[in-house]
């Protein structure tokens, strides 16, 4: 019987999950270091390793005792090694290296990326080929996927991330990091009215640019009279009906790159069967209410994962760790986040 644990450290949330080969995910922990690095206005990678070093011990046990099991149980470890901030990534690999050593148990590296892609899968059953679109802070990409571990690149972003355009945006308007959620609470008072009709970019490729938009939003806020290029600062602290206005026109902006490029990569691709929508992004209800919307006008269906499970989570690297355990494809203690 094979119980896979999973942990992630790549990036800023110290995570780890049980996958029971037989009942699934079984239990998972979780510490988020959002409130560590909120003042700075984005991740430090400095503070998210010594972050993760000093949490590591503490959800790895809390995932066991979640599961009613110990360290003994477990029979492989799955671990995020690649792509991440290197000293976060190192916190986990060096965790795992030294647990399979101790426990004489193989080793898993999965890529993190791998591990959002397959995220909708822990809770719905896919069918194959589908779409993939994992968007976060860190990744805006598109993805054909044929089966388990089995996929190729449709697109991606040539520049910002989806999550990176919510953030810097937010950065703009003094609003708090993440900007995802701010924005997305700002534009539901406005009812997800699209005001100032910001750039769509061009949609005649699958792949993503998102550094356009946040500079046409950010000529539009000095046009405005609401940004200050000398000293970069934002002018209309105290006009929340503006910021709420940015905040809608920037969500429907974003909403609809996506509904562009998914229609595109299906006539692209007439064989999708269904489309997944995953990573911190997919958090966002309104895109998620529209991207199934458009899903049922194009005739596939459409999946996103729990809130849990589209932000950095480790049941998504037990989980690709099961199907890569169930092929064999083992990592040794030589594992490296680099390469
Ligand atoms: O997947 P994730 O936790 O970390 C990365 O791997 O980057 O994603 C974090 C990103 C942030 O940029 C955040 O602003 C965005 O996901 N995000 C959202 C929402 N919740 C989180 N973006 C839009 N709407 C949301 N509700
Ligand atoms: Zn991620």
């Amino acid at each position: 019987m094979n119980i896979i644990l999973g942990i992630e450290s790549s990036c800023d949330e110290t995570a780890a999950a049980i996958y029971h080969q037989e009942k699934g995910i079984i239990a998972h922990a979780l510490f988020s270091q959002i409130a560590l690095h909120k003042e700075f206005g984005g991740v430090i990678p400095e503070i998210a390793s010594r972050s993760h070093l000093e949490k590591i011990n503490s959800i790895v046990q809390e995932v066991l005792d979640r599961a009613k099991i110990t360290l003994t149980d477990i029979t492989t470890v799955a671990v995020t090694s690649k792509p991440g901030l290197p000293g976060s990534l190192l916190v986990g690999v060096s965790f795992a290296k030294a647990l399979a050593l101790a426990r004489n148990i193989p080793i898993i590296g999965v890529n993190h990326l791998e591990g959002h892609v397959f995220s909708a899968c822990i809770e719905n059953q896919v069918p194959f080929p589908h779409l993939c679109i994992t968007a976060s802070g860190g990744h805006t990409s598109m993805y054909l996927v044929h089966g388990f571990g089995d996929y190729t690149l449709v697109g991606e972003t040539l520049d910002d991330a989806a999550g990176e355009a919510f953030d810097k945006i937010s950065k703009l308007l003094n609003l708090g990091y993440p900007g995802g959620p701010i924005i997305e609470k700002l534009a539901s008072e406005v009812a997800f009215e699209d005001f100032f009709h910001y750039t769509r970019g061009n949609s005649k490729t699958t792949d993503f640019s998102f550094s356009g938009l946040k500079t046409a939003v950010l000529y539009d806020l000095v046009a405005r009279g609401a940004y200050d290029m000398k000293v970069k600062k934002f002018l209309k602290e105290d006009d929340l009906y503006f910021k709420q206005q940015v905040a809608s026109s920037l969500l429907v902006a974003i909403t609809e790159i996506f509904k562009n490029k998914i229609s595109l990569a299906l006539k692209l691709h007439p064989e999708i069967k269904a489309v997944t929508f995953v990573g911190g992004v997919a958090c966002n209800k309104y895109i998620k209410r529209e991207l199934t919307q458009l899903a049922q006008k194009l005739n596939v269906a459409f999946f996103t994962p729990s809130p849990t499970y589209c932000t950095d989570n480790g049941a998504m690297i037990a989980f690709v760790g099961n199907y890569m355990a169930a092929k064999g494809q083992f990592s040794d203690l030589t594992l490296d986040i680099l390469k």
